[in-house]
Formats: C-alpha cells, sequence, structure tokens
C-alpha cells in the first residue's frame, strides 16, 4: 500500500491540497494512494499515544501505517522546519518497525521562498534513522498558494514537470 501523509493537522492545509495532487497525478499514472492527513489524528494524541500508550483512534491510523510500503510525505514549513505534529505522529507510531526499511518521497511545501528546503532536510535526517529511504529527488514548493489553482491543480508548466519526473521515480523507486 502507498500513503500519502500530508504533514500537519492545520485547518484548510495547502498541504492536503498539494497532497491530493499527488493522489490524482499518481491514479492518472495507474497507482493508487491512500491520504493520512494529520487532522485525522486524535486531539488526546500526546496523552493518549506517546510513550507506550495507545488509542483506538490511533491504532487505525498506526494500522494504515503498518500495511504500507511507501510514503510520500508532503511537509508543510513551520518556524523554518517541519512541524511539529509531524514529529509526534513519527514519534507516536511503532518503533522501529512502522517505517523499517521501508521507502518514501518527500515534498516540502511553504508560503515563504524556500520550499521547507531546511525542513525537508531535517525530515531526512529523521528518515535516516528510522532506516527509511528516502527518494534522491526532492521537491520544494515555494510559495505555494500561486502554485496551485482554485481546482487545487498545480498549474505552472515547470512544476508539473518536476513533480510528474518525481512521481514516475517515486513509483520506480
Ligand atoms: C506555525 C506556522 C509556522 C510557519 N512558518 C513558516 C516559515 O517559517 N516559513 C514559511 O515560508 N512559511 C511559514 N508558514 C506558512 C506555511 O508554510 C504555509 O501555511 C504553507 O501553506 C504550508 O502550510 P499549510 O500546509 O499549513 O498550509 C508557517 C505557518 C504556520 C501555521
Amino acid at each position: 500500500m502507498l500513503t500519502i501523509i500530508s504533514g500537519t493537522n492545520r485547518p484548510g492545509s495547502n498541504a492536503l491540497r498539494v497532497a491530493n495532487y499527488y493522489k490524482k497525478r499518481l491514479k492518472e499514472k495507474g497507482h493508487e494512494a491512500n491520504i493520512l492527513s494529520l487532522t485525522e489524528l486524535p486531539g488526546t494524541l500526546i496523552e493518549s499515544d506517546l510513550y507506550g500508550n495507545r488509542s483506538q483512534e490511533f491504532a487505525k491510523i498506526q494500522e494504515t501505517v503498518s500495511n504500507s510500503e511507501k510514503f510520500l510525505f508532503v511537509i508543510p514549513e513551520y518556524n523554518g522546519s517541519f512541524s511539529g505534529v509531524l514529529k509526534t505522529f513519527v514519534d507516536a507510531c511503532e518503533f522501529p518497525a512502522s517505517f523499517y526499511d521501508k521507502k518514501a518521497a518527500l515534498v516540502g511545501v511553504s508560503s515563504g521562498r524556500q520550499g521547507n528546503l531546511r525542513g525537508v532536510d531535517h525530515f531526512t535526517g529523521v528518515a535516516n534513522h528510522m532506516h527509511l529511504h528516502v527518494l534522491p529527488l526532492k521537491m520544494y514548493l515555494a510559495g505555494v498558494e500561486a502554485e496551485l489553482d482554485d481546482n487545487n491543480n498545480l498549474h505552472k508548466e515547470e512544476t508539473v514537470k518536476f513533480t510528474d519526473e518525481q512521481i514516475d521515480k517515486f513509483i520506480a523507486f
């Protein structure tokens, strides 16, 4: 199973819009993907699912993670790095089995000019620690509001070309 993780629980996030775009393009290329938005995390996560605790709500999410072999993380830039809730989610997942020797592609998203270059690098370090193999071709969507049209499609020719290249490599990865 292939799962796209939208790396924030912020309502109306651009990360989720980008995640949906990737799901659509993967489908157009013949590959089904599941979306796991961090808006689905239990509100009690920090009390109910860290340090050996497990809620029924998170157990379903853990099952999705456990059954996934490949992940595509869409990672918003928050204060110059990846979101805190993404790290909390990773910390709540069973270790090491959840991500061990699995594969991932990373997509950075920001309002500003960096496209979360640094946060994607930070997350690559976390992935390396977990033995989660990261596709070398990473995407950095800076000024994401201007990248997406009203139908939540990436519409700039160059962005579509590079994201398609990443998707093709992710499929072959
Ligand atoms: C807590 C927080 C911190 C943020 N910090 C940055 C930042 O350091 N640099 C930046 O370009 N955008 C920053 N943003 C804007 C996000 O990059 C922007 O909302 C973008 O759409 C990705 O986040 P989203 O998926 O929540 O929409 C921040 C947003 C939030 C909510």
